[in-house]
């Protein structure tokens, strides 16, 4: 079936299966591979990406529902070829190691600090609660976010 996604700002008329996910599409048909395969099953928080502004399990949502909606990848983060002040902060706060699981962190932080810029610890906390590391014991993520969230936006 046809449906037509907007991405990052851009629109892509894309032919997908009807049991098609929104993590697939964006992976295999538009190439755009920062969103992470996890577990596939709505647990890893891998996938995490913004649809209309809100962080989600791009492998919990069908592309055929995306459809008119507004979806952000990590790859549209970046603007004019300068990381975010987010992005920033993760690196100089050392919350980045094998970086597997930083695209679906950095949506949910991103998510998080659109909303509210200024958010308390505990909300920090909960809005990465769905996003899981392997490597980092969570302390330099959390405080990437922290140190994002204390910075003028830039
Ligand atoms: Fe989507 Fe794990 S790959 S939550
Ligand atoms: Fe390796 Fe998080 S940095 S899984």
């Amino acid at each position: 079936m046809e449906c037509t996604l907007n991405v990052n700002g851009r629109s892509h008329t894309l032919s997908v299966r009807p049991d098609e996910t929104l993590m697939d599409a964006l992976r295999d048909r538009l190439n755009l591979t920062g969103t992470k395969e996890g577990c596939a099953e709505g647990d890893c928080g891998a996938c995490t990406i913004q649809v209309d502004g809100r962080a989600v399990n791009a492998c919990l949502l069908l592309a055929a529902d995306a459809e008119g909606r507004e979806i952000r990848t990590i790859e549209g983060l970046a603007q004019n070829g300068e990381l975010s002040a987010l992005q920033r902060a993760f690196v100089e706060n050392g919350g980045i190691q094998c970086g597997f699981c930083i695209p679906g962190m950095l949506m949910s932080a991103d998510a998080l600090l659109q909303k509210n810029p200024k958010p308390t610890d505990r909300e920090i906390r909960e809005a990465l609660a769905g996003n899981l590391c392997r490597c980092t014991g969570y302390i330099k993520i959390f405080q990437s976010v922290r140190a994002a969230a204390e910075k003028p936006a830039g």
